[in-house]
């Protein structure tokens, strides 16, 4: 069976110590399930990083970062150095998300740089698109998606693509304001997205998982992790209670068992 991919970016909250009972309480209750059938990762705050990587099993929770420089060091005061994230031995770091983007001003061409420095360091890459709800409104998804990817992924060669993983995110559809996407649209958009990846790197680009986030919750779950071309959900609220995530967790991946037999 396919692996299917749960992550939760947990933003701007919880303080190290409610971090690491959540990275605890969720190791404990997703324990029994095969590592070879879910890959489970959380995105904790920077300041929370050093205690998380020492406090739970990172055999059971791959750990990763919010966002990175593309230098190394240097002149760029409140940033994160790739080279300090690997200190505390992380593997994982996320590019691009839509609050980067939209409350932050990120361009796609940031975005790509950080994602070649990213996989020059040796992280596991992930990069986030989505298209605005004013880019919705004329359909203009496929063209954002297909922009943000070009660039974003520019210079990087397909002997790469094992690095790399997407998440799309439209941004209308992401936090308390957001309006979950219907699983129709949502595999129509991934679809879209599988198709300029191949068109990128080849047959390498099929290999590249892409995951749903925006108001996943355990009403809708089930119908976007049945869509052929979601390999896994990316969420926010619905994972921030361990238990909750762990239900979650299960009921989709059951559901995408049932699916795909
Ligand atoms: P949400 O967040 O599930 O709370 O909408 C998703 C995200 O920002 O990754």
């Amino acid at each position: 069976m396919k692996k299917v991919y749960f992550g939760s970016n947990l933003k701007m909250y919880k303080n190290i110590e409610d971090t690491v009972k959540y990275l605890r309480e969720l190791t404990e209750l997703t324990a029994d399930i095969s590592r070879e059938e879910i890959e489970l990762f959380i995105i904790p705050s920077y300041t929370t990083l050093d205690r998380a990587t020492t406090s739970v099993d990172r055999n059971l929770v791959r750990l990763g970062a919010q966002n990175m420089c593309w230098e190394e060091q240097g002149q760029f005061t409140g940033e994160i150095s790739p080279l300090m994230l690997q200190e505390m031995g992380l593997d994982l770091v996320m590019i691009g998300h839509s609050e980067r983007r939209h409350v932050f001003g990120e361009t796609d061409e940031e975005e790509n740089r950080k994602v070649k420095c990213g996989l020059e360091h040796g992280f596991t890459t992930l990069l986030c698109i989505g298209e605005t709800a004013e880019e919705k409104k004329y359909d203009l998804g496929p063209e954002v998606l297909r922009t943000q990817i070009k660039i974003g992924f520019d210079g990087v060669d397909a002997s790469e693509t094992g690095k790399i993983w997407v998440a799309y995110e439209p941004v209308w559809s992401i936090g308390v304001n957001g309006t979950p996407a219907t699983a129709d649209y949502a595999e129509r958009m991934h679809a879209e997205i599988k198709k300029c990846l191949i068109e990128l790197f080849g047959r390498a680009g099929e290999e590249i998982p892409v995951l749903y986030g925006g108001s996943v919750n355990p009403g809708n779950a089930e119908e976007l992790i049945v869509q052929p071309s979601v390999d896994g959900l990316f969420v926010g609220r619905s994972a921030w209670e361990a238990d909750k995530f762990n239900d979650l967790i299960r009921m989709a991946k059951k559901k995408a068992e049932t699916a795909r037999d």
